[in-house]
C-alpha cells in the first residue's frame, strides 16, 4: 500500500513539516505500507490559481503523489480558524484526484485546540472533492512542546493517539484498497 503525505503548512519554520516527518517515518516501519511519498507545499510554490505561470513539471510531480497512492495523509496548520490559504490554493490544482480516495487529517497548532476549526474546515472540502475520510482524527496542540532536543514526541496525549489514528487510516486504505 502507498501512502502520500501532503504537509501544508507555508512557514520556512514550519512545526508542521516535524509532526508530517514524524507520521511518514511511522508509517514506513509498518508492514502494510509498502511506499511513502512526501509532497511538502514549500517545494512546489504553485502561485495563486490563474494569477501566475504554474510548472507542468511540479504539477505532474504532485498530481502523480496523488492519484499514485492508495491512501493521502494531510497534515496541516490552522491559520485564523482554517486551512492556510495557500495550502487551499495547492489543493485547488486538482480534483478528480481526490475522489473516493482513503483520507487522513492531522491538524496543528501552537495553542491548546490543535487546529480543531482547521479540521472541520477541512472536512467539509474532503466531503466536496468525495474522498473518504477515516473515521480518527488527529488533533495536536501546543505543538512547540511537542518533540525534545533528539526528534522524539513527549506529549503523553500525542503518543496516546497517534499509533492509533494512523492504523485506523492504514485499515481504511486497506479496505478501500481490496
Ligand atoms: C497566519 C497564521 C495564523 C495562525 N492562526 C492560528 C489559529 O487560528 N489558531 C491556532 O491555534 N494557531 C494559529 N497559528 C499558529 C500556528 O498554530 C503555529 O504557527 C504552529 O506552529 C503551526 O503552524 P506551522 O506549521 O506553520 O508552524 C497561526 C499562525 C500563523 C502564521
Amino acid at each position: 500500500m502507498r501512502i502520500t503525505i501532503i504537509q501544508g503548512s507555508p512557514r520556512e519554520q514550519a512545526n508542521t513539516d516535524k509532526v508530517a516527518r514524524f507520521l511518514e517515518e511511522q508509517l514506513g516501519q509498518n508492514k502494510a505500507v509498502t511506499a511513502t511519498q512526501f509532497l511538502d507545499i514549500r517545494s512546489f510554490n504553485f502561485p495563486n490559481w490563474g494569477m501566475g505561470e504554474v510548472s507542468k513539471e511540479d504539477l505532474a510531480l504532485f498530481q502523480s503523489g496523488l492519484i499514485d497512492a492508495d491512501g493521502l495523509l494531510f497534515v496541516i496548520p490552522e491559520y485564523n480558524g482554517r486551512v492556510p490559504g495557500a495550502f487551499k490554493n495547492t489543493l485547488d490544482y486538482f480534483r478528480s484526484e481526490y475522489k473516493k480516495k482513503p483520507m487522513a487529517i492531522a491538524t496543528v497548532s501552537a495553542g491548546s485546540f490543535g487546529g480543531v476549526n482547521a479540521l472541520y474546515d477541512f472536512r467539509d472540502w474532503a466531503h466536496y472533492v468525495e474522498g473518504i475520510l477515516s473515521p480518527t482524527k488527529l488533533l495536536v496542540s501546543k505543538v512547540g512542546n511537542l518533540f525534545n532536543e533528539q526528534g522524539v514526541p513527549v506529549e503523553e496525549h500525542f503518543n496516546l493517539n497517534y499509533p492509533k489514528f494512523l492504523d485506523d487510516f492504514i485499515w481504511l486504505t486497506e479496505k478501500i484498497a481490496k
